[in-house]
């Protein structure tokens, strides 16, 4: 192998067209010139967003694409839901401007985020012991909560729900974490086995960094009870962990401030805990990233000092956030009438797809589909997991065009009255096989 370390670099100025000279690398004569790509053998893709890319490239009319946690309505469509039109239709009429953001992002913004996680009557909110920046997206806010820690000392261990978003692991260990994993899902798959993962959570060295999922499990929509819940925010003060809440579906489970209220158990006097918001599903802004991330502080001036190395952590990765779809939510969240439109576009989706879990489990009950179902229906958010091997997983792509994630997952808001007698007929076919 070759060592590189040993390689010297020089650099050497070189006349540009604007600006003056420009310093450029030049590798010394005596060393051999490889560029890395040589070596470079085509990474796996993406196990969501790459099947997705496979589905749009898959000819066949029937088709179905179960995999990306995207909403749809009845006829197949990704809707702008009525509140983001009006909101848009508001913002093009007013003299916009495309300047800079500031790094953190508009405090009209931050302001309407914090109050819609925590209420803006908490104790959080009136203390002003938390601070908020804007991020693209819900991943956006992982990344830069991840680089915050690092950057600022903390433990280099993060807890992973198993089985967790594929992301989670990539992109904690991209930012440099060791991963370890608490087990989650009973044998059944359908519930949490609650005594191993507050076994293994109590195991955590105190200061590690432990990700829990705010509602709607990803991938299994089952979700801890109160008493569970309570249960964790015990071991996370007692052994003194910090956690990262995943909030990518507020409200799309019970409601938006019902998939908050376990919250209150972490936000405890002296607990100090990381939010990251995710709006691509609750106000359907999937493609204008848009999210935050929320640091929970001890005392405001803790909380002053966080935003002020998280404003580093953003200077250093996108400089600062895109505006259009946060100008979106804190047009919504601020005018009274316009929220109240999005609370009744959000119930839409969330009953849509409640609709769905039930009528998922009666036509795989109804067509003798072995499997135990049921549970199905009591469970949140887009995701299920059917609890498929590899290969009827594959066979479900490669036989019957429906796609799904990992073991099984399935958006069940991407059923549909007309896909879902097909696609519980490919389900049936690969199970008995
Ligand atoms: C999903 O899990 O399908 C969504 O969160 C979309 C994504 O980015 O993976």
């Amino acid at each position: 192998m070759r060592d590189v370390a040993t390689r010297s670099i020089a650099f050497v100025a070189v006349p540009v067209s604007f600006g003056g000279p420009r310093m450029l690398p030049h590798h010394s004569r005596n060393l051999p010139v490889a560029l890395p790509l040589r070596s470079l053998t085509p990474a796996p893709p993406d196990p969501i967003l790459g099947l997705t890319e496979t589905f749009r490239a898959d000819a066949r009319p029937h088709k179905v694409n179960l995999s990306v946690g995207v909403y749809v309505d009845d006829t197949g469509i990704t809707p702008v839901i009525a509140s983001v039109l009006e909101a848009e239709r508001r913002l093009l009429a007013k003299a916009g401007s495309k300047g800079y953001l500031p790094i953190d992002g508009r405090p009209g913004y931050k302001n309407a985020v914090r109050d819609l996680i925590f209420g803006p009557d908490h104790e959080i909110v009136e203390s002003g012991r938390s601070a908020t920046a804007q991020t693209p997206g819900g991943t956006g806010a992982l990344r830069v909560a991840a680089d915050f820690l690092l950057q600022t000392g903390s433990s280099k261990t993060i807890w992973l729900s198993d089985p967790t978003w594929p992301n989670h692991p990539q992109l904690f260990s991209m930012a440099g974490f060791a991963l370890r994993t608490y087990p989650y899902l009973d044998e059944s798959g359908r519930g949490i086995d609650v005594s191993r993962m507050l076994g293994s959570l109590r195991s955590a060295a105190p200061g590690d960094v432990v990700l829990l999922h705010g509602s709607c499990h990803n991938p299994s929509g089952v979700d801890p009870d109160a008493e569970t819940w309570a249960a964790v925010a015990e071991i996370v003060a007692d052994r003194e962990l910090v956690p990262i809440v995943d909030f990518a579906y507020q409200g799309f489970g019970f409601g938006l401030r019902e998939d908050a209220d376990w919250l209150v158990g972490l936000a405890r006097p002296g607990l100090e805990f990381l939010i990251c918001s995710s709006f691509s599903k609750n106000f359907a802004l999937y493609n204008e990233r848009v999210g935050a991330l929320t640091i929970v502080a001890a005392d405001p001036s803790r909380a002053g000092s966080a935003l002020s190395h998280l404003k580093i952590a953003i200077r250093s990765n996108y400089s600062n956030p895109p505006a259009h779809g946060g100008d979106i939510v804190e047009t919504i969240l601020t005018d009274p009438a316009l929220r109240a439109q999005w609370e009744v576009d959000l119930a839409g989706m969330r009953n849509r797809i409640l609709g769905n879990r039930a009528a998922l489990v009666k036509a795989l009950v109804d067509a003798g589909v072995p499997g135990h179902w049921d549970p199905i229906q009591r469970q949140r958010g887009m995701f299920a997991l059917l609890g498929l091997s590899a290969d009827q997983v594959a066979r479900l792509r490669d036989d019957f065009a429906v796609y799904v994630v990992g073991k099984g997952r399935i958006n069940v808001a991407g059923l549909t009255s007309a896909n879902l007698p097909y696609v519980v007929g490919a389900v049936k076919a690969v199970i008995e096989d």
